[in-house]
């Protein structure tokens, strides 16, 4: 008889966020959250002005064991009842990758349980089938974070086509590195989107990288480099006193508005581009990018009118977390593609294509 866990422990540890969750499959149904928990280390790398990797791992050992305990005793289950331990493999960072699966492989191997390593987008890819609308096969992705920016296509579990993706800067780096060059806190991202509240959209010129590129790729290293020419302009480059004066407040909020357009813009037109070019009718949005407030409402509004569904996660799902680690393992499983090992593996993989997984 095929391997068939009930009940899958997630943990999550490849970047900056420390996440646990338990996921139960049914016997019929969707697979259900029974509980999950997350400590963002945000506030320790602010201070650097973004993540410093031994400090990351360093904070992953912290609390990677306090948060497995919470999670089993929100869920009020006991980790004997724990069927597979399952943990990001990679991307991510090297350190903090170990952290993760050292804990899940001695933890797995302790109770005498399989353990299963987890493609890290390929968590983000399925974390909207943990949602109240889970989407149905197949679909366009858009997996949008600090690290990824990837349109795919999907025609089932570990079935994934790449489309097309950023040569350069991915589109939360273009966030956070425009958010840092106007003086704001890392990750700049949210701030950014909050400073644009209110804002211009076309105030400043700023360029909508490879709109036109005919392909399905992205590069987003130039937008930076246009925001910082347009503070050169201003004088307010590296002057944070420019920055925080409030005479130059209405102005610095139409940068931040027309820089998040400029990002938003090329995000749903190559969206857009990849469901028309594969036919396709619906569209998943994944990562932290996901959460943007505007490229929510822009893509949904493009949408509606062309008769696309957009699926998303849950708005505490977007950014990273075990619960869609432990989601992917149990879809895995369930699919018959995983081969959860009784032997610890311990093999993390810094750098790994999807394709390949
Ligand atoms: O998926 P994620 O949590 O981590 C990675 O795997 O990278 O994505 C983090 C990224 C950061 O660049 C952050 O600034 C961005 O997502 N982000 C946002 C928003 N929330 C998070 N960017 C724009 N608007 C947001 N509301
Ligand atoms: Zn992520």
């Amino acid at each position: 008889m095929s391997f068939r866990p009930q009940r899958i422990l997630g943990i999550e540890s490849s970047c900056d966020e420390t996440g646990v969750a338990l996921v139960q499959l049914g016997e019929q149904g969707p697979p259900q959250l029974l509980a999950h928990a997350l400590h963002s280390q945000i506030d320790m790398h602010q201070a650097y002005g973004g993540v410093v990797p031994e400090l990351a791992s360093r904070d992953h050992i912290r609390r990677v064991v306090p948060l497995t305990r919470q999670v089993m005793a929100d869920a009020g289950v006991s980790l004997a009842d724990v069927d597979l331990v399952a943990y990001t493999r990679g991307p991510g960072l090297a350190g903090a990758l170990l952290v993760g699966a050292g804990v899940a492989c001695a933890l797995a191997t302790s109770l005498g349980k399989p353990m299963l390593g987890i493609h890290h987008l390929e968590g983000h890819l399925l974390s909207p089938f943990l949602s109240a609308d889970p989407p149905e096969f197949p679909f366009i992705a858009l997996l949008v974070s600090g690290g990824h920016t990837q349109l795919m296509r999907v025609d089932g579990v570990g079935r994934y086509e790449l489309l097309g993706e950023t040569l350069d800067d991915a589109a939360g780096e273009a966030f956070d590195k425009s958010a840092k060059l106007m003086g704001l806190p890392y990750p700049g991202g949210p701030h950014l989107s909050r400073l644009a509240e209110g804002g211009r959209e076309n105030a400043f010129d700023l360029p909508r990288p490879m709109l036109h590129s005919g392909n399905l790729d992205f590069s987003f290293a130039g937008l930076k480099t246009a925001v910082r020419t347009h503070l050169v302009r201003l004088g307010w480059l590296d002057d944070a006193a420019a920055l925080a004066d409030p005479a130059n407040r209405e102005a610095l909020v139409d940068l931040a508005a027309s820089t998040q357009a400029a990002i938003v813009d090329v995000l749903v037109k190559k969206s857009l581009a990849a469901l028309k070019e594969t036919g396709l009718k619906r569209v998943v949005i994944a990562g932290g990018v996901g959460a943007n407030r505007v490229l929510r409402e822009q893509l949904n509004r493009a949408c509606q009118r062309r008769g696309i569904r957009v699926h998303y996660p849950e708005l505490h799902l977007c950014t990273d977390n075990g619960a869609m680690i432990a989601l992917a393992a149990a879809m895995r499983v369930q699919a018959g593609l995983a081969r959860p090992s009784l032997e610890p593996v311990f093999d993390v993989m810094p750098r790994w294509p999807l394709a390949d997984a």
